[in-house]
């Protein structure tokens, strides 16, 4: 019940509602409130193509909640307060051990990343095509709207000119009455992803943990049951022991 009410309020809320509520000195408000933690971000760029850079694609978080306009803390003061190139905002590198291109370069690679989850597959192509991976690539990136959410759109639409991406699937959920994600282009290319599976492609998922990871879960344990003719179990261990844990080839970063 009362995590129920903290969870949708911040303080300006909570004060709001208990007026009474006094405080000795400013001081004394700010000794009760947490330390802010430090957010995360998917870099974008390989470091190799663009030295003393670091890009990050950032969905900025805007909502109404309790009759206030609100935003994300970090992904707000990125959007609305901090200049293009000011050095003062405190960052660190936390670096990935698993979440990491095949170390060999003859490897197939599919990346299924919609909205920010496109981040590091952006990275990776600049650096597979750096460092002449002759593995192929393919890209299933999904958004909202082609016309203004295609992220990287003309970088992409040039790798796949040159033959350096040499597949790219589109799922843009609301340019049709019906919704279209990454998992349908996934389960219309079921045949092919499998072929690429079974020639030992890596597979990467990236972006929202809560609803597209399960769902593209699910959808590669159902392509591994109809095109490997796999028993649901099976299909499910293919999935979940061979490619995730013993093979390694299964690899997610959800948030
Ligand atoms: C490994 C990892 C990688 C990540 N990579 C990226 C990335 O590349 N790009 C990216 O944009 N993000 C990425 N994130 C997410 C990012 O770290 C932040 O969580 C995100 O930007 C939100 O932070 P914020 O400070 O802007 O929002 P916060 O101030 O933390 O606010 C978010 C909170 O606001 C509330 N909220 C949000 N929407 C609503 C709503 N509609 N109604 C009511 N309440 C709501 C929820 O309580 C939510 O938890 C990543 C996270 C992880 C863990
Ligand atoms: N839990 C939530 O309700 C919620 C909502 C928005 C964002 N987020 C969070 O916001 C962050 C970043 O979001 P983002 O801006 O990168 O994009 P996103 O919200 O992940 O959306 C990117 C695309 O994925 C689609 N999508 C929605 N549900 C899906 C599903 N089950 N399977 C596959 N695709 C699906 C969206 O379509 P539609 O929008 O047309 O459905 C959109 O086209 C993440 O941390 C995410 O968890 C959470």
């Amino acid at each position: 019940m009362l995590g129920e009410y903290i969870y949708s309020r911040d303080y300006i809320d909570i004060l709001k509602d208990f007026d009474e509520a006094r405080f000795e000195t400013p001081e004394s408000f700010l000794e009760n409130l947490s330390p802010i933690v430090p957010r995360l971000y998917s870099i974008a760029s390989s470091l190799q193509a663009h030295p003393g850079e670091v890009h990050l694609c950032i969905s900025v978080v805007r909502f109404e909640s309790h009759g206030r306009e609100k935003k994300g803390l970090a992904s707000g003061f990125f959007a609305d307060h901090a200049e293009l190139f000011v050095k003062n905002i405190p960052v660190y590198v936390q670096e990935s051990r698993t979440f990491r291109l095949p170390t060999d370069k003859s490897t197939d690679i599919i990346m299924v990343g919609p909205g920010t989850g496109i981040a590091p597959f952006r990275a990776f192509l600049e650096q597979r095509v750096l460092e002449g991976a002759n593995g192929r690539n393919w890209l299933i990136f999904g958004e909202q709207h082609r016309a203004t959410d295609f992220l990287y759109g003309e970088e992409f639409l040039a790798h796949q000119k040159k033959g350096t991406l040499h597949r790219l699937d589109l799922a843009f959920s609301r340019d049709q009455e019906h919704k279209i994600y990454v998992q349908h282009r996934m389960l219309e290319n079921a045949q092919e992803l499998w072929a690429w599976l079974q020639k030992g492609a890596y597979f990467y998922v990236c972006g929202d943990a809560k609803r597209m990871a399960k769902d593209v879960h699910q959808t590669l344990i159902e392509i591994a049951r109809t095109q490997g003719g796999l028993s649901p179990e099976k299909a499910a261990e293919y999935v979940n022991t061979t490619l995730m844990r013993t093979e390694r080839r299964y690899l997610r970063d959800v948030y």
